[in-house]
């Protein structure tokens, strides 16, 4: 049975999330949006149109005013300002105004550059999210926080820009390949370790049902997770304060991304930059030992990585403080005070980063073994 999550924008109704197991119902809930009358641009990558694009386009193709797809190459690569500038053009080329409509099918990637170009084409458009990984749909698609790469610095261009409308196809996870179904976790634990360890007990009870991608147990995965990016985003939509707890994990988890020319996936390197974060909060005696490899451990039966090898540490380091989460230079870092609460602190040193990235560093472990 599908379900509907509201999401409030300055405490007004602005878009709901729709839980279901198939596209069924897609044209229904365009349709409430008047699309009937507006035109709808389909824009996906390679990778996704392969899978769905037709599919998509036949459901929508003669119910609203004129159907047309984009699909581009599939890769973070492309994540980048060339890539929005091609869309630009189609988008003229088939005559779209400000009335019409996006729709982004795919992962994060779709999602974010979609909506960059929802925020700036005429200076503003209507666009939905129709998240196809894991990843989007427990994060980037809902919040409006949309943007692409620059010159390698990841999402260092964009602009807050609310969807009209996320619509979550949970039965496209089964086909996902594992690497990028488990990349996803890195996301659903960051939500159980900020702000609910009822949620993270319920994910090492629920370990078995999820891995084997039972859908009504994912279902009530991406429920309680999306949940926890709500009560987040409601409260701050533009990251003034709190949402900075959403960053945890990825200040040194964008460093390693970066560092690793995007081989490894960003939920990968989510949950590397979490054990580094944990370990912090640990030396810290901010969370106990056993905490900390209770948390570093958890990450194990998702399929995530708990350490990296060939990484330079120094490089790691210099790399973090050019992310962008840095406000009056110092580096805004997200710890752990215990498991389901997390707090943001500015006092991070070098040498307690270095210590974290030494201990998730694989070739130091070996060099010690
Ligand atoms: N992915 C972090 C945020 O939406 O703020």
């Amino acid at each position: 049975m599908s379900e509907r999550l509201p999401i409030l924008y300055n405490k007004k109704p602005c878009y709901d999330i729709v839980f279901t197991k198939s596209f069924d119902e897609l044209w229904d809930e365009l349709n409430n949006l008047g699309c009937e009358k507006r035109r709808i641009c389909i824009v996906t990558d390679s990778k996704v149109d392969e899978l769905y694009g037709d599919c998509v386009f036949k459901l929508l193709d003669g119910k609203c005013l004129k159907t047309v797809k984009y699909a581009f190459p599939n890769g973070e690569e492309n994540k980048n300002l060339d890539t929005v500038k091609e869309i630009y053009k189609f988008l003229i080329e088939e005559g779209f105004d400000r009335k019409d409509m996006l729709l982004a099918l795919g992962g994060g990637v779709v999602g974010d550059t979609t909506g960059y170009v929802a925020a700036t084409y005429l200076r503003g458009i209507d666009f939905v999210q129709v998240p196809t990984t894991l990843l989007s749909q427990a994060d980037s698609s809902i919040g409006g926080k949309t943007g692409v790469d620059f010159d390698g610095y990841k999402n260092m261009v964009g602009a807050f820009k609310m969807p009209r409308l996320v619509y979550m196809n949970l039965d496209v996870l089964r086909t996902l390949d594992d690497r990028q179904f488990f990349s996803g976790f890195g996301e659903v634990m960051k939500h159980g370790l900020i702000k609910d360890s009822m949620f993270y007990e319920w994910l090492i009870e629920n370990m078995y049902e999820i891995c084997e991608r039972d859908l009504d147990v994912l279902q009530e995965m991406l429920i309680r997770s999306c949940t926890v990016k709500k009560l987040v985003v409601e409260k701050d939509p533009t990251e003034q304060g709190e949402r900075a707890l959403l960053n945890f994990g990825h200040t040194v988890g964008h460093a390693i991304e970066k560092a690793k020319n995007f081989e490894l996936f960003h939920g990968e390197c989510v949950a590397l930059g979490a054990v580094a974060a944990a370990y912090i909060s640990w030396k810290r005696e901010m969370i106990s030992m056993e905490e900390y490899y209770e948390i570093r451990d958890m990450f194990v039966p998702f399929c995530l990585p708990i350490s990296v090898d060939d990484i330079d540490p120094e490089e790691i380091l210099r790399l973090t403080k050019s992310d962008k989460k840095m406000e009056s230079g110092k580096i805004k870092f997200v710890l752990l005070k215990k498991i389901g609460k997390a707090v943001i602190d500015n006092t991070v040193t070098d040498e307690e980063i270095l210590a974290a990235i030494n201990e998730i560093n694989f070739s130091e472990e070996d060099a010690h073994a």
